[in-house]
């Protein structure tokens, strides 16, 4: 049986803890949790006696923070927050060969298995990114002020940002986790081009994932339902998670 650690105890964590620790995973059980920074070291070090993977599903910080003691420790490490690979050298740090190998949570994208097929046969000539999102959650600081007013009190749908997938981290953090799983499984932060669309009566976000190569021509839209513990994360996110225990197609690893 796999004890399995859980880092965090929000959206995601609760969801995932809950459900080992009721046996509903076959072959997996709950080996500890740290729902909290305020938890401290100690009980990270604790998890790293008793369990055989770490999950992480805190926030993109936490991965850089654990992320290099779990696979020290020999233990596979599954991030959620893919968003933090986009610092080459953290990603380069979890994914260098060692015992424990670094797992990537397919999460709330649909799509990777086929996208990460067609990019092992021929590297792809395109991959894009669309996501659609109510105007209000996207007003941004960086903003020039006619725009902001437009997402404020506009009435029509418009693009607020076109660019490579590294810069729409950046800027816009909530399409970071999307936007890292389809550049880790095709062709890289820089070659991957997001754009964010604001629609005024958008009640959640859309996202259209399209791409072409010698394999095919893909498109995949996407609509999640909202966790209502918060309202950032999609709620089937943890059943992905679980799924990735249980059968590694489900999981990204870098390389094949
Ligand atoms: N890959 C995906 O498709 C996908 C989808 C949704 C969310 N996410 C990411 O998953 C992460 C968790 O999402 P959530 O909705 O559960 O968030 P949440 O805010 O509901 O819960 C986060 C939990 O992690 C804990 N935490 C935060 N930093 C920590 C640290 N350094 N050490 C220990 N615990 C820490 C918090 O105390 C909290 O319990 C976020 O980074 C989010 O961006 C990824």
């Amino acid at each position: 049986v796999t004890r399995v650690g859980v880092i965090g105890g929000g959206a995601i964590g609760s969801v995932v803890a809950e459900a080992l620790r009721d046996g509903k995973v076959d072959g997996a059980t709950l080996g500890g949790v740290v729902a909290g920074r305020a938890e401290g070291r100690a009980a990270f070090d604790a998890l790293l006696e008793t369990c055989d993977v770490v999950i992480e599903a805190a926030s993109q910080a936490a991965v850089a923070e654990y992320g290099p003691s779990v696979k020290d420790a020999g233990l596979d490490f599954v991030v959620v927050s893919a968003g933090a690979l986009v610092d080459d050298e953290l990603l380069r740090t979890l994914s260098a060969p060692s015992a424990g190998r670094l797992l990537i949570s397919t999460g709330a994208c649909g799509g990777i298995d086929l996208l990460r097929a067609a990019q092992l046969m021929h590297p792809l000539d395109s991959v894009r990114l669309q996501t659609t999102k109510p105007s209000a959650a996207l007003v941004r600081d960086w903003m020039e002020p006619e725009l902001r007013q437009k997402l404020v009190d506009g009435d029509e749908e418009l693009s607020v940002f076109v660019g490579s997938a590294r810069e729409a981290v950046q800027r816009f953090p909530e399409t970071a986790n999307i936007s890292a799983l389809i550049a880790l499984a095709t062709i890289g932060f820089d070659g991957v081009e997001v754009e964010v669309r604001a629609a005024p009566h958008a009640r959640a976000a859309t996202h259209e994932i399209s791409a072409s190569g010698q394999a095919g021509t893909y498109r995949f839209v996407i609509e999640n339902a909202l966790s209502a513990q918060n309202m950032r994360t999609s709620a089937v996110t943890a059943y992905a998670v679980l799924r990735g225990l249980t059968d590694r197609s489900a999981v990204l690893a870098p390389g094949w």
